[in-house]
C-alpha cells in the first residue's frame, strides 16, 4: 500500500520521463559524473545484480559493464521505454517493471544498486524498504546506494520538513506543473548507524555533488 507521497512521486517521474536526463547536463556536476562512471563497474564485478528504480537507465550501461547479469527495474513504463533504447555492455541486461516496495524475486541476486532512490524513500519506510531489498539478496550480497549531496546553489532548495524529518522540494516540469517531491539528504553517520545491525562492511564515498555507500547484507 502506497502513501499519497509515494504515488505522487511515481506520477511525477512518469510525467518527467522525457526531460529527466537534463539533470545530468549540469556543468558543475560533470567531473563527478565522470568519476562515478569510472568507479561503478568494479562494484559489480561478476555479480548478479538487481537495480531498483533504474529510471531512464542513465547509470545502467556503466554500472552493468562487468556484471554477470543485471535486472533493472522501475515502476514506470514511461522511463523504462527510454531505458530500453540504451546501448548495453552485454546481452545479460534486462529491464522489467517493478515496484521497489513490493520486490518478489527470491534470493536470486548477490548485489543490488539503487541510484537516486534512497533520497526518495520516506524515513518511516526505510526499514521496510531495506528488508524487502535484502530478501532478494544472498547472504553477504553487496548493496550500492548512490545519491545527491545537498549543494547550495546547485540543488533545488528545501521547501519544508515534515514531522518524520523528511525534507521536500518544489519542482517544476516543462508543462508548467509544479510538484512537491520528498528528497532527503542523509547524514552519513546516521545512515551507517541505521544500516548497522542489518549489514557489515559499510563504506561511504563522497564526491562534491554526490555520495555513495556500499555494504554487505548479513
Ligand atoms: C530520481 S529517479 C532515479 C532514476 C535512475 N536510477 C537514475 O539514477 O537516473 C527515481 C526513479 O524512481 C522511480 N520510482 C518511483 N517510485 C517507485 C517505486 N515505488 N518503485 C520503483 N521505482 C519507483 C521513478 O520512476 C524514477 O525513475
Amino acid at each position: 500500500m502506497h502513501s499519497a507521497t509515494e504515488l505522487d512521486l511515481q506520477r511525477y517521474y512518469a510525467q518527467r520521463a522525457h526531460e529527466y536526463e537534463r539533470i545530468y547536463a549540469k556543468p558543475e556536476r560533470q567531473a563527478d559524473l565522470a568519476s562515478i562512471k569510472a568507479w561503478l563497474p568494479a562494484q559489480f564485478d561478476d555479480r548478479r545484480v538487481l537495480e531498483i528504480a533504474c529510471g531512464t537507465g542513465y547509470w545502467t550501461p556503466h554500472a552493468a559493464a562487468r556484471s554477470r547479469s543485471w535486472l533493472a527495474t522501475d515502476v514506470n513504463e514511461e522511463v523504462l521505454a527510454i531505458a530500453r533504447t540504451k546501448a548495453l555492455p552485454h546481452g545479460r541486461v534486462q529491464f522489467q517493471i517493478g515496484d521497489a516496495y513490493a520486490l518478489d524475486h527470491g534470493r536470486e541476486f548477490d548485489a543490488a544498486f539503487a541510484g537516486f532512490w534512497w533520497s526518495h524513500v520516506p524515513r518511516q519506510r526505510a526499514g521496510d524498504w531495506l528488508a524487502g531489498l535484502h530478501r532478494c539478496l544472498t547472504p553477504g550480497g553487496r548493496v550500492v546506494l548512490l545519491d545527491n549531496r545537498y549543494v547550495h546553489g546547485s540543488s533545488t532548495p528545501i521547501s519544508r520538513t515534515d514531522a518524520h524529518g523528511n525534507t521536500y522540494q518544489q519542482r517544476r516540469l516543462d508543462d508548467g506543473s509544479t510538484h512537491e517531491v520528498l528528497k532527503n539528504f542523509p547524514d552519513p553517520n546516521a545512515l551507517r548507524f541505521f544500516l548497522g545491525n542489518r549489514s557489515f562492511g559499510f563504506q561511504w564515498v563522497e564526491w562534491d555533488h554526490f555520495w555513495a555507500c556500499t555494504y554487505q547484507v548479513m
